[in-house]
């Protein structure tokens, strides 16, 4: 097909999942706009990936070279439900792919999560990695105690941020404004906190090595909690858990026999504890109060947890909540409120009754949830573009009559948006400011100041 026949796509969201729903797409001869609601692509690579992990970001040359495609155009600065509608947007393509994400955090819904001290890690991860939406928070970090609730690795990143050295943190792309206060503040130790035991933590194995590891602090695991109960035993030596567990109890189990170095600072795993209040002056966090938990078979040969009446205070002037992300609905986008994403079937959207609707469809972590590494995202876009390949080939995507050139169109909504040129042009000048500080960039926070160096 000529670029005038192709149908056109649009995808909203242009982190990994929206990355690599282009790809496909443009190799199955569709024309693709990606739209973001900031002027800079990625999603969380740029604004999730822990900044002392470099390497990991690299995944965005693969998507650099998809942006090379002449059927690839990037709307930045485009938000839908605020610059253009879902009906909008359905009118003026034969086809929507949201990829929006999930930007928002679960609750714990007990009392005290609103003191003063008491955040949720998707706050703190999007302002240390310079989230245009987050450079005004204020996180008081004088304390010298931080509780995080949750065993996955964003539980890790947040404790392993809050502990590196300053030599460490220096060299790397973290927000300005937050390698000014990782500087000075008086966090000594921090515990991460799990419901459940040690078997079923959510950690994938390398990033559990990396905290036994760190620079200036030791990591303490109290050999008691390695004592595994019968229920976590049966499971973790069954088909229902997987090898990563396995590795994590003997890393944890060589954690347990260390003797602290007495390193200035020390990383803390605690194990069978629920959050059932976080404790305050009326104004700020003090402390948490937990309940200790037992392990019990759910029924199904699944280790759960239950409290045993007994709770057990914790002193702290932080606590962070790192218990997953979750999404936010978005204009009149179908959503399932319940679990936090898009309603659909296979990345097809559907309707109240489970219907497809025509033309639209998901991916990424707002079509399965929040769980996943960035290669994980390809796998759930290829199995959305399958079945838009699917419904075109069955007629099912009828080409729209072109309501004029959709650049055009979306310059009229934000007439400062930003297109891949324009991002170029912002990324040449943050690599420019890291450069004079041995820094792999300096990332620009002022969603203004960004717009205007992308179009002049
Ligand atoms: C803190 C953290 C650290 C992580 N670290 C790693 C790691 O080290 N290695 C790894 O492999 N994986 C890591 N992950 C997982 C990885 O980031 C995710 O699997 C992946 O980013 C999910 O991709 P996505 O495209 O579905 O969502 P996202 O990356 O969230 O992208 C969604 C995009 O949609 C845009 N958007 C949202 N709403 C709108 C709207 N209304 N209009 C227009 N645009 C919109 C957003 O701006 C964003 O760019 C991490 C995740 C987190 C949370
Ligand atoms: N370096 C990396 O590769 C990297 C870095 C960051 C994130 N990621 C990926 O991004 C995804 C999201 O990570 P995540 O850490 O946000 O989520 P996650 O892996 O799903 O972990 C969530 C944790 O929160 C706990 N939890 C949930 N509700 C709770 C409650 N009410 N009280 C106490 N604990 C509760 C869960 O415990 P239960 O198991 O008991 O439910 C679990 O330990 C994961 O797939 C992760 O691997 C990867």
């Amino acid at each position: 097909m000529t670029p005038d026949t192709k149908l056109r796509a649009v995808i909203v969201g242009a982190g990994p999942s929206g990355f690599y729903a282009a790809g496909q797409l443009l190799a199955e001869d569709f024309a693709v706009d990606l739209i973001d609601k900031l002027p800079t692509p990625f999603g969380l690579v740029r604004f999730g990936v822990a900044p002392d992990h470099p390497k990991i970001k690299n995944v965005t040359r693969v998507f650099e070279k998809t942006a090379t495609n002449e059927n690839f155009r990037f709307f930045g600065a485009v938000e839908l439900g605020r610059d253009v509608t879902r009906e909008e947007l359905l009118a003026h393509y034969d086809l929507v792919l949201y990829t929006l994400g999930t930007s928002s955090d679960n609750r714990l819904g007990i009392e005290g999560e609103d003191l003063e001290g008491s955040h949720p890690a998707t706050t703190f991860v999007a302002w240390y990695n310079g989230h245009p939406g987050a450079t005004d928070y204020d996180f008081d970090l004088s304390c010298d105690r931080a509780v995080v609730i949750g065993n996955g690795n964003v539980a890790i990143d947040v404790a392993r941020m809050l502990v590196l050295d300053e030599d460490e943190i220096q060299p790397t792309d973290t927000a300005d404004h937050a390698v000014e206060a990782f500087k000075s503040h008086g966090i000594k130790e921090v515990i991460i906190l799990g419901r459940r035991g040690p078997a079923q933590a959510a950690f994938t194995n390398p990033e559990l090595l990396e905290l036994g590891e760190l620079k200036r602090a030791d990591v303490i695991v109290d050999p008691e909690q390695m004592k595994l109960d019968e229920v976590s035993q049966k499971w973790l030596d069954s088909d229902l858990a997987e090898p990563t567990n396995r590795r994590n109890v003997d890393i944890m189990t060589e954690y347990s026999t260390r003797e602290p170095e007495g390193k200035s600072h020390r990383v803390v795993l605690k194990y069978l504890r629920s959050p059932v209040e976080i404790l305050g002056d009326g104004k700020k966090v003090t402390g948490i109060r937990v309940e200790i938990n037992e392990i019990i078979d759910d029924g199904n040969g699944n280790p759960k947890a239950v409290g045993t009446g007994v709770t057990e205070d914790i002193e702290c002037g932080l606590v962070f909540r790192s218990i997953g992300y979750r999404g936010e609905p978005v204009d009149t986008v179908p959503f399932e409120p319940k679990r936090g994403l898009i309603r659909n079937e296979g990345g097809r959207v559907t309707d109240e009754e489970g219907n497809p609707l025509p033309g639209e469809y998901v991916s990424g972590w707002v079509k399965r949830g929040p769980s996943g590494v960035i290669g994980t995202n390809k796998k759930d876009s290829a199995d959305t573009v399958e079945k838009i390949v699917e419904d075109r080939d069955a007629g099912k995507i009828p080409a729209k009559e072109p309501l004029g050139d959709n650049r055009e169109w979306l310059k009229s909504k934000v007439p400062d948006l930003v297109e891949w040129d324009g991002w170029t042009k912002i990324n040449e000048r943050e690599v420019a400011l890291g450069e004079a500080q041995g820094r792999p960039r300096v990332k620009l926070v002022d969603i203004e100041e960004m717009k205007r160096i992308a179009n002049a």
